[in-house]
């Protein structure tokens, strides 16, 4: 693998040399040259100078059909005209930060609600994931007067502190460990991880401890983790465990939000958690994050506070910024209108890309399996996750994904990316999702992609 890699290295020179010059003077100024590690690819990322639809133009003149799409927001690609047209009429009248609260807001927070079609909630507004995950932990912990949180081995919530462990696999520990150095030992120790999906570990774990438990965090379609959809009976049985032991059940959709129906996912699951997140898509391309619970749980930020303490969630600065809130408006408006061709046209075409890449690799003699498919809530994912099978997996839990002893990880983070970039596509953990710019054709060209990537694997392998 060593030789394929130098290979495709010396080959993504050649093709970036103005990115490379940046690369180095980024390096100078900031830590491993950027702001985000899953942006700095091995050996450095290009730099990027448009985006337009499913399409990333860099500083050489390499084009790249992306399915990255900001950190999986842009549903509907780089820079949509739908969006800009609904934005742009504000900035004539300045959306410069205010300071003040805002009526777009009260006008996302109520298309939040009426598509969630659930009473007595509230909302409150923030500018990142991290942010939005970190009050919910905090405003569960203030409403049950509990320490502890469950969450799901594999699952990523964004860098909370509370949250900050059994994200990375880690031979030895599995999804165990504490990921981070500067959180205190104690933080980690309140944290328990349970196994994704798996009724029975669940079951054992509330029955030992979910007396002490102030929440049970889960993504219902866990993302990082491998692109897997919770089974109803597992998101079933977290609601009852949590009904019983009066622990506040957390569905993170920062993902999962309004990229498979106009609404949570846990619409189509039919199901109600206490509190929700939303991120990514609900901004319109713009840092807005949502945390949506119930009132008496929301109640928590109010000066006088729960019958515990008060939970001091502000935020932020820029939260409900005007501009960020009108993105995030007309992306919801446009998905609520067109949801009946949206959702089924990306889940398609994405099922068309999972086969596609398959087949492709079966043709050059290696196996690749594709995590994203929906089932029979949820038939149309617009996921793909291609991952390098060490014997034969069914692809269902996150250590099917991350453990190297299960799949090829560096083939699919490291290698693949590259062999990708030479052919013009630029994935993130060897595949990503769909927007509805992506073309039919930009599908086919895709896979032809793969299949390059497969013939020069083949050569090396
Ligand atoms: C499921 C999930 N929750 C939370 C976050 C954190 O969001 P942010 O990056 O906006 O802080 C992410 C980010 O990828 C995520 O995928």
């Amino acid at each position: 693998m060593e030789k394929l890699f130098r290979y495709l290295e010396r080959e993504y020179r050649k093709k970036t040399a103005k990115s490379a010059a940046l690369f180095r003077r980024a390096s100078r100024v900031m830590v491993r040259g950027g702001s985000h590690s899953l942006r700095l690819w091995k050996p450095y990322p290009f730099f990027p100078v448009s985006a337009a639809g499913a399409e990333v133009s860099d500083v050489d003149g390499n084009r790249y059909l992306d399915y990255w799409q900001g950190h999986y927001a842009n549903i509907l690609g780089h820079n949509p005209e739908v969006i800009r047209r609904a934005v742009e009429p504000h900035f004539q009248h300045g959306t410069f930060h205010t300071g003040f609260e805002t009526l777009s807001q009260v006008e996302l927070a109520e298309r939040l609600l009426a598509s969630l079609g659930r009473r007595g909630l509230k909302v409150r507004f923030t500018t990142s994931g991290t942010l939005a995950s970190t009050y919910a932990v905090m405003l569960a912990m203030g409403y049950t007067g509990r320490q502890r949180v469950l969450k799901v081995g594999g699952g990523w919530h964004g860098a909370s502190p509370y949250l900050l462990k059994g994200v990375k696999f880690q031979p030895g520990a599995g999804f165990r460990a504490a990921d981070s150095a500067g959180v205190p030992p104690e933080f980690s120790r309140q944290v328990l991880i349970t196994r994704f999906n798996d009724c029975q570990h669940l079951s054992d774990v509330f029955q030992k401890h979910g007396r002490k438990l102030a929440a049970f965090i889960l993504e219902p379609f866990i993302g990082v983790g491998g692109f897997l959809f919770c089974s109803r009976q597992y998101l079933e049985l977290a609601r009852q465990l949590c009904d019983r032991y009066g622990v506040v059940l957390i569905f993170d959709e920062i993902i999962s939000g309004f990229r498979f129906c106009a609404s949570g996912l846990q619409k189509l699951y039919g199901l109600s958690p206490d509190i929700s997140l939303f991120g990514k898509l609900i901004g319109g391309g713009q840092a807005v994050a949502a945390v949506v619970g119930k009132a008496e749980i929301m109640e928590g930020c109010e000066p006088s506070g729960l019958k515990h303490r008060r939970v001091h969630f502000e935020g932020g600065t820029f939260s409900s910024h005007e501009e960020y809130m009108r993105a995030g408006l007309a992306m919801l408006d446009y998905l609520e209108k067109n949801q009946h061709r949206v959702y089924p046209y990306l889940g398609q075409q994405a099922e068309k890309l999972r086969r596609g890449i398959e087949r492709v690799f079966r043709e050059e003699g290696l196996e690749a399996v594709c995590t994203g498919d929906g089932h029979e809530l949820v038939p149309d994912s617009s996921f793909f996750m291609v991952n390098f099978p060490r014997k034969k997996i069914d692809y269902r839990q996150p250590e099917d994904l991350w453990n190297p002893e299960r799949s090829n990880v560096t083939l699919r983070e490291e290698v693949l990316k590259l062999a990708l970039l030479l052919n013009g596509v630029h994935v993130v953990h060897g595949g990503g999702c769909l927007s509805t710019a992506h073309t039919p054709e930009d599908v086919d060209r895709t896979i032809q992609a793969y299949a390059e990537a497969a013939r020069i694997f083949r050569r090396f392998l």
